[in-house]
């Protein structure tokens, strides 16, 4: 990965005033609950996003990024669909806690593959903000700069996100993983299992139309918990199903549902190391997205066929879905040959990272 600091200096011609960094994420389990109030299983990968940053006194933003390239524009220009958008968020968000800035220059560098699930945005979120924050004098709570973060994807860039990604990049430890309550943010952290290794592989095919889709559930489960006069889908039970009488919105919910009781029996799981039991939570999960959600792909859910079929103990596909990333756990033991039987069967997979106990 290049360094964001050798990129600022090499662009800009002098050295930036602050470096920070911020992990992406891999959701073991719990997908689509967070903007429902509910739990997720997430951790923290070793891929990351550094920024390296100064501050201008032109109110322009002039940005350089190993994946995106160079962007300048006004500080107070409107929203372009170009990745100064969150440049954009950051400032505006800064000034209404009282803290505005007059410019940037700004070095982005990352090795978190975009589109695949592994939340790449909220890395830059994050690592922005921990970045810009010493710089101003600002000092900001873990969590206040999660809740940041998912402003800016809301308002700036588009996506009507939960709190999952930008909570998990601020606030988890290698190793463990976050049981989150997406409803007060409270969180308690476990230890990963010992002897096995969640895999991170990609299906190839990058999330496609994932925005529009994303928010399209979003509003498909908001409409669930309107026919079940519940304020959110958290406070769903399987028996009230039958009061939903639109098929979809139907299956949306048992996903929703069903997954946030599979979040809490997987969290007892890991904590009591029983790692079969947890890993048939992922298999059930995958099936829940497939069918009801509707959110997998061919890609992915061949993936998991083939996980599933040379003897992982689960796999399932993590993130937004549609395109991106599965995980797949596996004994310590068995995790080459797994992997070599899914890479050499699904022919654009490719594994992004590994995830164990003796990590960092
Ligand atoms: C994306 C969103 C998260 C979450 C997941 C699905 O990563 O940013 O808030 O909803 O999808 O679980």
């Amino acid at each position: 990965m290049i360094n964001s600091q050798y990129l600022f200096q090499h662009y800009f011609q002098y050295s930036p005033k602050t470096v920070a960094e911020a992990h992406g994420r891999v959701n073991l389990i719990g997908e689509h609950t967070d903007y429902n109030n509910g739990f997720v299983l997430p951790t923290i990968v070793d891929l990351k996003t550094q920024v390296s940053l100064s501050l201008r006194s032109d109110y322009k933003i002039v940005g350089i990024s190993n994946e995106f390239g160079k962007n300048t524009a006004d500080l107070n220009s409107k929203k372009d669909g170009t990745w100064l958008d969150f440049i954009r968020g950051l400032a505006f968000y800064l000034k209404e806690e009282g803290y505005p800035i007059s410019g940037l220059d700004v070095a982005v560098s990352s090795n978190i593959p975009v589109g695949s699930g592994l939340s790449s945005s909220a890395a830059l979120e994050i690592s922005l903000l921990r970045a810009l924050c010493p710089l101003i004098g600002l000092k900001l709570e873990d969590n206040k700069m999660a809740k940041i973060g998912q402003l800016i994807e809301h308002h700036f860039v588009g996506t009507q996100c939960g709190i999952m990604d930008q909570i998990t990049s601020s606030c988890a430890k290698f190793g463990q993983a976050l049981y989150l309550d997406c409803e007060n943010l409270s969180f308690e952290a476990v230890p990963i299992f010992l002897d096995h290794t969640f895999m991170i592989i990609h299906s190839g095919a990058k999330r496609k139309l994932s925005e529009g889709k994303y928010n399209e559930r979003k509003k498909e489960t908001e409409l669930a918990a309107k026919y079940l006069n519940i304020t959110s889908l958290r406070y769903g039970n399987t028996n009230m199903l039958s009061m939903i009488k639109d098929p979809i919105i139907l299956r949306r919910a048992r996903h929703v549902i069903t997954e946030n009781d599979r979040v809490k029996k997987a969290f007892q799981y890991l904590k009591n190391n029983n790692s079969k039991s947890f890993g048939e939570l992922m298999n059930e999960s995958h099936e829940s997205m497939k069918k009801d959600f509707e959110i997998s792909s061919p890609e992915l859910n061949h993936i998991i066929k083939i996980a599933y079929s040379v003897g992982s103990l689960g796999a399932r596909l993590t993130g937004a879905g549609f395109g991106g990333c599965t995980v797949v756990l596996a004994p310590n033991s068995k995790c080459e040959y797994i992997l070599q039987q899914i890479l050499n069967n699904c022919p654009n997979s490719y594994l992004v990272t590994k995830i164990s106990r003796n990590d960092k």
